[in-house]
């Protein structure tokens, strides 16, 4: 392992072009709980009962309800080391940097990574469901369950992607100008099982370079038989050794 840290310490310091993309694992050690693993979100209930259209649809002050105590949970939590360490990263290799995420938090954010996409929305983002616009909001609880928009009215919704809708276009768009512009050097994966197939797409967009693909997971994902290096171990205690403070 140590000789694997080493390795990938130095892989990250002479790529030139890096992708980054990080899943619910790098906020679990901020008191995240993750989604398919022990005690995750999906573990506990069914995504077909709150992170559908269908269920939306069905009972919005449900689904609101179970997005505002996560909400009120992601208040309390603060970005954690490995956060940090992809925010140095991202000052040492500047536009050369992206980060995409799955995560609907912003612990990213503050940790101070600035060149990212969220593929999956945003939990503090809230969305007319008839004018389709969106507005920040950051409290928690929410004062109304089911939250109106303050200009028409209508019912808002949670600004997250739900099963059997599209992926955040913008964020995806992003991704692939970042990918073929110039040739990517290193991807890292980190804390995610890589269970969707647009998310092995571009994890895999190096296939075939030698040690362009490093994951770091405490377990076997859809990805790692794909990887050049697996650390198999926490973000928060591997990440900080490969991106040292200076
Ligand atoms: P999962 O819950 O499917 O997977 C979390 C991964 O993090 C697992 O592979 C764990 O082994 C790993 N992990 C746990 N603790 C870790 C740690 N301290 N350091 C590193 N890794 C750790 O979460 P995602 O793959 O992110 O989408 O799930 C992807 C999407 O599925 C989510 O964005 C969400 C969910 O349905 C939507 O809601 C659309």
């Amino acid at each position: 392992m140590e000789h694997d840290i080493q390795r990938a310490q130095s892989l990250a310091d002479k790529a030139e072009r890096v992708l980054v993309i990080t899943g619910a694992g790098i906020s679990a050690e901020s008191g995240v709980p993750t989604f398919r693993t022990a005690g995750g979100l999906w573990n506990n209930i069914d995504p077909a009962k709150v992170a559908t259209p269908e269920a939306f649809a069905a009972d919005p002050a449900f689904v609101w309800r179970w997005y505002d105590e996560r909400r009120v949970q992601l208040k309390e939590v603060q970005p954690n080391p490995a956060h940090h360490a992809l925010a140095r990263l991202e000052a040492a290799k500047g536009d050369q940097f992206f980060l995409l995420t799955q995560n609907v938090d912003d612990l990213h954010e503050r940790a101070g990574s600035r060149r990212l996409a969220h593929i999956h929305g945003k939990i503090w983002e809230v969305r007319c469901t008839r004018e389709k616009t969106v507005r920040e909001d950051f409290r928690a609880p929410l004062p109304e369950i089911p939250p109106r928009c303050p200009h028409c009215g209508a019912l808002e919704r949670p600004n997250v992607v739900w099963f059997g809708e599209m992926i955040d276009q913008d964020a995806a768009q992003a991704t692939e100008l970042f990918l073929s512009r110039c040739e990517v050097n290193l991807i890292l994966v980190i804390g995610t099982e890589s269970s969707f197939g647009y998310i092995l797409d571009w994890a895999m967009r190096t296939r075939g370079k030698p040690d362009s693909l490093i994951e770091i997971n405490p377990g076997d994902t859809a990805l790692s038989p794909y990887v050049d290096l697996h650390l198999k171990g926490k973000a928060g205690e591997i990440l900080p050794r490969i991106v040292p403070e200076r």
